[in-house]
């Protein structure tokens, strides 16, 4: 037991694509580490395994020797397979023991590297995967974790917009909540994220929209104005851009007028 204990894992938060968003404690943990571990979920994750490792490699610096622990997950969710909850929990042991295998891989008083995009505490299960290797006590590590630039911040920046007006709240959910619960009359802002099936396009065109795709990144798109008048447009730019790469990663904040 007490050799685990000099085990320590960095949650590294390492923003949402642009390369100028890795803070300077993201680039001090990332000269610490012995180990980058990085988790696979297939389609767009193998892209975005791509960029994390690009990004790491740009900031260590030279003669910084580690290595890289690498583990696949099922791609995709068989949504088709059994109850959307079972296959959820399934999803979620498979990634526990792929954590828990990875941390074990580490020698004694050795330091990995979790590089989780955007900001660790929005929408990203590393934290929670972590409490729970922990608690199942099979490996005995310290976590840090490293704040991030979240897409939501990095969207905002991009359209010099705030999320919120003096004194007014910000929901931040996700498009099946959004589909799903509607705006409650009591929110004067929503950021929504994870927006697959494009639940924005039922929202009321009075609502002023702040859009945007890939932000940071080479491909990025952006688009403001009125639900109502920019609804067309922003439909276009989501077909276009899933049709170039395959995949979409878009955040969009709403405003009640
Ligand atoms: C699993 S969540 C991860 C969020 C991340 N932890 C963060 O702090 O931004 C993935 C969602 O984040 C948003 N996202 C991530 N990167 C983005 C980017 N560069 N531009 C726009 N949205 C992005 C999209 O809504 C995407 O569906």
């Amino acid at each position: 037991m007490a050799a685990d204990q000099g085990r320590k894992v960095f949650v590294i938060g390492i923003g949402a694509g642009d390369p100028e968003h890795l803070t300077v404690g993201a680039v001090r943990a990332l000269n610490e580490v012995d180990v980058v571990f990085l988790v696979d979920k297939g389609g767009p994750g193998s892209e975005l395994r791509d960029a994390r490792l690009r990004l790491c490699d740009g900031v260590m610096e030279p003669g910084h020797r580690y290595r890289v622990e690498e583990v696949e997950l099922d791609a995709v969710r068989n949504r088709g397979a059994g109850p959307y909850d079972e296959s959820i929990a399934a999803l979620r042991a498979q990634r526990v023991a792929a954590y828990a295998a990875l941390i074990a891989s580490l020698g004694e008083d050795e330091t990995g590297a979790f590089l989780v995009w955007g900001d660790p505490t929005l929408y990203d299960g590393t934290l929670a995967i972590l409490d729970e290797v922990r608690a199942k006590a099979s490996v005995r590590f310290e976590v840090e974790v490293v704040p991030g630039i979240s897409s939501i911040a990095a969207l905002a920046a991009r359209h010099g917009v705030a999320l919120n007006r003096a004194g007014e709240n910000v929901l931040i959910t996700s498009g099946r909540r959004l589909a799903k619960d509607g705006i409650p009359d009591s929110v004067d802002n929503v950021v929504v994220m994870l927006d697959a099936h494009g639940a924005w396009e039922d929202v009321d065109e009075d609502f002023a929209v702040w859009w945007g795709a890939f932000v940071g990144m080479p491909n990025e798109s952006l688009a403001r104005g009125s639900v109502g008048t920019s609804r067309a447009e922003i439909a276009r730019e989501r077909e276009r851009l899933r049709d170039e790469k395959g995949w979409l990663f878009d955040t969009f904040l709403l405003r009640r007028r």
